[in-house]
């Protein structure tokens, strides 16, 4: 059913040359036949072909670059809804796309919120109010962030904070969460922050970004009679694919758990501070982190299966990991002198006592139970039909390992090293060095 339903279907695909439209475009080109797939990459097809060379073994990568089904067009997301593209274009993009996945996103954690506003909230609502008026537009899928709910870490008192499947409107349950959205968004535009904003504690600007873009899209949804096209995937802290488009593959920048082993690595020190409010953080503070092949899979069954709403992409309660699993796996990417233990404090994730890092991810230390009750179900419809073979949970009957990724966090470590000015020595003492996945997969170079 899920492949069946791309067969003859026109997509157009923003975000295809990040870590998830990475694996997204391979598994939908590899599996199903749509008619077309549009993908807006800036620098075109030039720049996309030596993007997926790079981080794909070439066998794997020329499913993307040698694909008659796939055109990648020119552009880029700003605040208008021509993304730089000709007329002729966006014309043809009008009358034939039929799904409009958006995974196009600056993911920095540090930027602002007025530069968010121009590289992920404007882009946004530009897109969907293009995407609403396409004659065809069967799904528009939009790729939020689990996180988009953090803030939520403050305003409960539970060492587990429980986050389902919809909008936790800021303003209270009574009000109109599209009309504050509406609200919201002049004020950011006009004042690089709103009230509703400032009222929250969120870990960052783009956990809040995400937030408002998700009620401007269902505003936008809902004033065109459109909500039941509208699907909202949320994904948690995405990790290396337990399967494809092969066991491991990993765009180490955007996976934020490799980088956070490589800044503890380089860690001098025996103890690494951190904040929680859990009693047992060790055992009790926890790490939602999704395999990318279980975040596009939950993508394309729902988006095939005419879910809409908001859905979790999450390993959820049954396969996230505590943080003492997670250290474990750590402690073993480090090389000796010593190793470096959590200790940790009360003080508030904003504390300029914790680690850098600590201060910088905020959530270490937290733990959210994020429901995936729409995908339980999913599961359950589609376990009836054969020749189902979909990435639906995370694998977790091995001992959770950062092995496969020691040579992405070797990687990570130089550039931190280097940006930090650390001397040379530092890595090859702290940080053990890995093989490259992307060869090894490699049939195909001698
Ligand atoms: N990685 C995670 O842990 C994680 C977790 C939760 C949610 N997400 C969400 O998942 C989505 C995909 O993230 P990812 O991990 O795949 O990130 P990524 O590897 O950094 O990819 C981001 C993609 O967005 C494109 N892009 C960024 N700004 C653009 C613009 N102005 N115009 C056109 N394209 C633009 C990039 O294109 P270039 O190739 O030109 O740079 C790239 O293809 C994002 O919406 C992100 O917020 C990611």
């Amino acid at each position: 059913m899920v492949w069946d339903f791309y067969q003859g279907k026109t997509l157009f695909v923003t975000g295809g040359t990040g870590f998830i439209g990475t694996t997204l475009l391979h598994r939908l080109l590899s599996q199903s036949s749509p008619e077309h797939v549009y993908v807006l990459c800036r620098g075109g097809a030039e720049k996309a072909k030596a993007k997926w060379n790079d981080m794909l073994p070439t066998s794997i990568a020329a499913t993307l670059t040698r694909s008659e089904r796939m055109t990648i067009l020119d552009g880029e997301l700003g605040n208008t809804a021509t993304m730089d593209l000709e007329d002729d274009v966006l014309q043809m993009l009008k009358q034939t796309v039929h799904i409009v996945i958006h995974a196009a996103s600056s993911i920095h954690l540090r930027m602002s919120l007025r530069e968010l506003s121009y590289s992920v909230t404007a882009p946004t609502l530009c897109l969907t109010q293009y995407a609403l008026k396409f004659p065809h537009l069967e799904r528009f899928v939009f790729v939020s962030t689990a996180y988009a709910n953090a803030h939520l870490w403050k305003t409960n008192e539970s060492a587990d904070v429980a986050v389902n499947e919809r909008v936790y409107p800021l303003n209270g349950e009574s009000q109109d969460d599209y009309e504050t959205a509406v609200r919201a968004w002049h004020e950011v535009q006009k004042n690089g922050s709103s009230e509703e904003y400032d009222a929250h504690d969120f870990p960052w600007p783009y956990a809040y970004s995400k937030h408002l873009a998700e009620r401007l899209i269902l505003h936008k949804a809902a004033e065109k009679k459109a909500l039941h096209r509208v699907l909202i995937i949320r994904p948690s802290v995405v990790g290396p694919a337990d399967n494809l488009p092969y066991p491991g593959f990993a765009v180490p920048y955007a996976t934020p758990s490799t980088a956070c082993a490589a800044a503890y690595t380089l860690h001098p020190g025996r103890q690494i501070v951190l904040s929680s409010r859990c009693q047992n953080p060790n055992k009790e503070a926890t790490i939602d982190e999704v395999p990318v092949d279980v975040v596009v899979d939950r993508m394309l069954a729902h988006t095939a299966a005419g879910t809409s709403g908001i859905v979790h992409a999450v390993s959820g309660e049954k396969g996230r990991l505590s943080l003492e699993d997670w250290w474990w796996a750590f402690k073993k990417e480090r090389r000796l002198p010593w190793n470096a233990k959590p200790v940790w404090t009360s003080e508030d994730w904003n504390s300029p006592n914790l680690h850098p890092l600590a201060r910088f991810f905020k959530i270490i230390g937290t733990s959210f139970a994020f429901s995936d009750e729409k995908t339980i179900r999913l599961a359950e419809t589609l376990s009836s039909e054969k020749g189902e073979k979909l990435n639906l949970f995370a694998d977790r009957s091995q001992p959770y390992s950062l092995a496969a990724r020691r040579h992405h966090i070797h990687q990570v470590a130089v550039q931190t090293a280097k940006k930090k000015k650390m001397p040379g020595f530092f890595v090859s003492l702290f940080c053990r060095k890995g093989k490259s996945l992307t060869h090894v997969n490699d049939t195909t170079k001698v």
